[in-house]
């Protein structure tokens, strides 16, 4: 790997792949891993795929999409993996760099328990408000939560701006939706902004490589490194477009 590239997908596990790459190389972990959610019972998130739990209002219109790994895991084990991986992350990201991890409501506390296991400093959490989430009795399940944190101090000379909390707009649509769980390009292309400009970006679990389209847009580097071998293909190319438009 060439971490001086401009950008770059590896197709590998994420951890065997973190462990290869030298410390105090990024400036900021962006990722969105597999929630290990969607059902109501464990055995529900447990035994479906995660192709039939995260269905939107726009599937079955001729767009298939591959399904994805990694995502079965229960409360217990979710929160031990994730310490895991975010310990790593810790050592790949530079003192005073920071991270994004997105989750949903149910991992909320597992997530944020392991992000501060493994030694991040949690500076705070930012709502996706989403403006296409399905009705259900009761209260939608409408927003996502992205996690910021820090490895320790966060740097003093490259302070981030002011910027919003609350982030409103809708989940990738049609033909835009590369992923089954895809995020927003111009809400990724929002986070981004506020990491360190010009510095390389991880993400450990790709997809469809919207953080890394994001980041070339925005003038960061990135890395990402996706498990599947379709997604792999699928966020290469979108990388690859950003890449050379942006040259
Ligand atoms: C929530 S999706 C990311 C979607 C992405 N943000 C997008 O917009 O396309 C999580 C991805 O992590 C990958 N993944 C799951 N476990 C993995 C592992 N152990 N190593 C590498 N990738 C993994 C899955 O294949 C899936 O594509």
């Amino acid at each position: 790997m060439d971490l001086s590239l401009p950008a770059q997908i590896v197709h590998g596990e994420a951890l065997d792949t973190m462990r290869g790459l030298p410390s105090a190389a990024f400036d900021a972990l962006v990722c969105d891993p597999p929630y290990c959610s969607g059902g109501i019972s464990t055995a529900e998130r447990t035994s479906r795929t995660a192709a039939e739990k995260y269905v939107s209002s726009d599937s079955g219109q001729g767009h298939a999409l591959p399904d994805f790994g990694g995502d079965q895991r229960d409360q217990r084990s979710f929160t031990l993996w994730c310490s895991i991986w975010l310990a790593e992350a810790l050592r790949l990201v530079r003192p005073g760099g920071s991270s994004l991890v997105f989750t949903d409501w149910r991992q909320l506390p597992a997530m944020s328990d392991a992000l501060q296991v493994a030694g991040w400093r949690w500076r705070g959490i930012v709502v996706w408000a989403k403006t296409n989430a399905r009705p259900q009795p009761g209260f939608a399940n409408q927003s996502e939560y992205v996690l910021w944190a820090s490895h320790g101090q966060l740097d003093r000379d490259h302070q981030p701006p002011y910027l919003p909390g609350v982030y409103t707009l809708g989940s990738p649509k049609g033909r835009a939706r590369r992923h089954i769980t895809a995020k927003p390009l111009p809400l990724m292309q929002q986070l981004v902004r506020a990491m360190t400009p010009g510095g390389l970006l991880l993400d450990p679990y790709a997809g469809s490589g919207t953080t890394g389209v994001a980041a070339v847009m925005e003038g960061r580097r990135f890395l990402g490194i996706e498990g599947s071998a379709a997604y792999a293909q699928i966020a290469a190319e979108s990388v690859a477009a950003a890449v050379a438009h942006h040259r």
